[in-house]
């Protein structure tokens, strides 16, 4: 495997790593997703969430990917030693297809306003403008453009393509929110969308903290990437000197820095213009925000620096997705990258185009397909890591560092336990919202508890058969 392309540095693997965490999740999902939940109350949450959740869940696809040292369906074959792995390793590199087909319409759209920003195109009927782009054959064209430009990053591999683009981009998107935050600061009216975003409500907290906990835990586990086996993918081009628990800590600190910073302009911006943030959706908040883009001051360059941001980040999490793809072809077929790119991006061509064309499908695939799929792969890893591999996965933990020794066992222990427990909360949730029953809280967290249990019996005692019948 000395062939196996691989990061050139460790700063460019976490670059790269933020780059495909930070995308339109938190760009644009996360400030829509806050002001629908109460503000501050959700970033609260979220925040928790991120911290007693998604970092260890984070750390534990770190782990399976270095101690594979391959794309998902070989790594979880040999750490698994069972068939099961390889299943596991495909439905991770469908979960990516699924979500590359719906984010690359989406990044086509975010490409349409980076190229009309600097004109004002929709700044005449922003409601009209995008209810006619979103869904039809110019939707199509620019999806093909936004994958053509992923495509062509892929294409030439890990460090001359992902890393050198990386390191250019992610710092590009910083840059640029800042001083878009800045200047929002600057803005009248917005002191109410400050307030509502930043002062701790601890009343309406308390009064919705179950109907806010669903939504942010999913959008913690989206905006890190988690569970498509991408961030396995990326920590399987590591060497045993990066410290996985140090990455893992900037990795998710950088992420959650750029929502919260783009929560900073998002928010007070649609306050400012008298627009309800929470009102409508994902659809909406394009709308929204053009509207308030078309009511200011210079309002053609201020759109176009933040289109050209969310361009930006739309891009380094779209490599990331179709990097996981790509990287099987090449690791378990020895399929050459550069056609294994083209044969990826061909299939995804077609995919999204059929999403680009119908908005019901593109509505389904996009919430609770994507939500469903990666949930399940979260649960298989926090399985996978939590209860067959142990003493393994804590050694990979410790390899390269001995500076957060102390954190290891804690970190196992939530990751066989509090972790498997709220990933099936999470699921029951979409599982019963998808067949239409209601199923009450205190039910969620029995199914959720049981479950985990009962699983933990049954993978222990099959792991230990596996292990008996193949002495
Ligand atoms: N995290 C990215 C965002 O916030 C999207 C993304 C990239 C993703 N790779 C992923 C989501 C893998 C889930 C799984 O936009």
């Amino acid at each position: 495997m000395s062939d196996r392309d691989s990061w050139i540095s460790n700063l460019g693997f976490v670059l790269a790593a933020v780059g495909g965490a930070a995308g339109l999740g938190n760009i644009w999902r996360f400030p829509w997703l806050t002001a629908g939940n109460g503000g501050s109350a959700f970033l609260i949450v979220y925040l928790l969430v991120v911290v007693g959740i998604g970092v260890p869940g984070l750390l534990a696809e770190f782990v399976l990917g270095r101690c594979g040292r391959q794309t998902p369906t070989a790594a979880l074959r040999s750490l698994t030693g069972s068939r099961w792995g390889s299943w596991l390793g495909a439905f991770n590199v469908l979960t990516t297809l699924v979500i590359l087909s719906f984010y690359s319409v989406v990044g086509g759209w975010i490409l349409r306003y980076t190229l009309v920003s600097p004109v004002g195109t929709y700044f005449g009927q922003p409601q009209q403008y995008f209810g006619a782009m979103s869904f039809g054959l110019e939707a199509v064209a620019f999806h093909l453009l936004f994958l053509g430009i992923v495509a062509a990053i892929v294409f030439f591999g890990i460090s001359n393509g992902i890393e050198r683009v990386s390191k250019v981009m992610l710092p590009g998107v910083v840059i640029i929110l800042l001083g878009l935050a800045v200047w929002t600061a600057t803005q009248p009216g917005t002191a109410a969308g400050y307030a509502f975003y930043l002062s701790f409500d601890a009343e309406y907290l308390a009064a919705n903290f179950l109907s806010v906990i669903g939504p942010a835990a999913g959008q913690a586990l989206f905006t890190l990437s988690l569970g498509a086996g991408v961030m396995l993918t990326y920590a399987s081009y590591l060497d045993d000197n990066a410290s996985l628990p140090r990455d893992t800590l900037v990795i998710a600190v950088s992420n959650t820095f750029i929502g919260v910073l783009a929560g900073l302009v998002v928010i007070p911006l649609l306050f400012s213009q008298g627009v309800d943030p929470g009102q409508g959706g994902p659809g909406a908040l394009f709308v929204a925000l053009a509207t308030a883009f078309a009511t200011l001051p210079g309002g053609e360059l201020v759109a176009t620096a933040f289109f050209v941001t969310v361009l930006m980040a739309a891009v380094t999490s779209g490599i990331s997705l179709l990097e996981t793809p790509v990287a099987t072809l090449v690791d378990s077929f020895g399929v050459p990258r550069r056609r294994a790119t083209v044969l990826v991006s061909v299939l995804l061509a077609a995919t999204g185009s059929g999403l680009a064309l119908t908005s019901s499908v593109f509505q389904f695939v996009s919430g609770t397909l994507a939500d469903l799929m990666l949930t399940v792969g979260l649960f298989a890893f926090t399985v996978i890591v939590g209860w067959l591999l142990r003493g393994d996965a804590l050694a990979e933990f410790r390899a390269g560092t001995a500076r957060f020794e102390w954190l290891a066992k804690p970190w196992l222990l939530t990751v066989s336990w509090v972790l498997p427990v709220v990933v099936l909360f999470l699921l029951t949730n979409t599982l019963a919202s998808l067949a239409g029953i209601s199923v009450g809280l205190g039910g969620r967290v029995i199914i959720a508890v049981i479950g985990t249990v009962a699983l933990a019996v049954v993978v222990r005692n099959g792991s230990r058969t596996d292990r008996l019948s193949s002495h």
